[in-house]
């Protein structure tokens, strides 16, 4: 009657085996997610528009890890053609990790049209391009992980809304979880599951500082106020959620979204 697969209980390393490609990988979450995938096995493929932040992150990586860092702007058609030609060259690839978000806040009378589809292509169009062209290789081989990063900012953040206005990036941030749900559907026969991480503020190289002037300022909207557990999440915090949601064992998990918020 019950013909699902027979899973083991988890143990490490968890990815061994699996190729792993992660956008973004130069900084913060998606740094600590290609040194995360590699401490659990995989053979990891970091991708980031700067050389600099990507070779510091290959770097990091444990020793002996099988690891290439590849340039590219995931919002540009041509660009993650050309690295999809070299993952063609490197091996299957098992795991995407569509990490790559950001955009341009502000108040909604103070952006222009510019401002608004820089946000999307980043969020957005990253996202499809990479996916996209993961699928087709995933969906033949019957097996794939794609984790994509959406925000708390889904459903509007405190802090960005009342300190400077971010609602290009939260509408961004909810398209994700539209993405993800339609197609976790369309791949539920596949073998290949889709979800996405929500983080809370989490203290990269980049937003940190921005968070942490909020809360030494001691503004009533600051993020540790309105985070139930009083604090910044870390990288690493967001790279083992990712991880779970990477690994064979979360198989029957898709379409969902994982907060990884604090309680928020
Ligand atoms: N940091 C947070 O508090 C937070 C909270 C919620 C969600 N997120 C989301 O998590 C993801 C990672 O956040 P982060 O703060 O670690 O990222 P980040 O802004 O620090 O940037 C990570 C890397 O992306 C690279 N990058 C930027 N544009 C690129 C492009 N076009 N092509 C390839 N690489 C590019 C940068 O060079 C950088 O190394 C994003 O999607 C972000 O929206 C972050």
């Amino acid at each position: 009657m019950n013909d699902a697969p027979k899973q083991p209980l988890i143990s490490g390393p968890r990815l061994a085996g699996r190729t792993a490609l992660v956008t973004g990988a130069g900084l913060g979450i998606g740094r600590a997610t290609a040194i995360c995938l590699a401490q659990h096995g995989a053979r990891v493929i970091a991708t980031d528009i700067d050389d600099t932040r990507l070779s510091d992150t290959l770097s990091m990586l444990p020793e002996g890890s099988d690891a290439l860092a590849h340039r590219a702007d995931v919002t540009d058609e041509q660009s993650v053609s050309d690295l999809f030609a070299l993952v063609g060259e490197t091996a299957p690839l098992d795991i995407l990790v569509n990490n790559v978000g950001g955009g341009r806040p502000g108040r909604i009378w103070e952006l222009s049209l510019e401002d608004w589809e820089t946000t999307m292509r980043l969020s957005l169009a990253s996202m499809f391009l990479c996916t996209r062209a993961a699928l087709p290789g995933m969906i033949e081989r019957g097996y794939g992980r794609v984790v994509c990063l959406s925000s708390g900012a889904r459903n509007g953040t405190v802090w960005n809304a009342l300190h400077m206005g971010a609602c290009a990036y939260s509408t961004a941030k909810a398209g994700i979880i539209g993405f993800v749900r339609d197609l976790a559907i369309e791949l539920a026969d596949s073998g290949v599951t889709i979800n996405a991480v929500a983080p809370g503020p989490i203290d990269t190289e980049l937003a940190g500082p921005f968070l942490r002037a909020m809360d030494e300022a001691d503004l009533p909207y600051a993020p540790s106020k309105m985070v139930p557990m009083g604090r910044l999440g870390t990288p690493e915090e967001v790279a083992n959620a990712i991880l779970y949601l990477a690994s064979s064992e979360a198989s029957y998990v898709t379409g969902t979204t994982l907060d990884v918020a604090g309680g928020r």
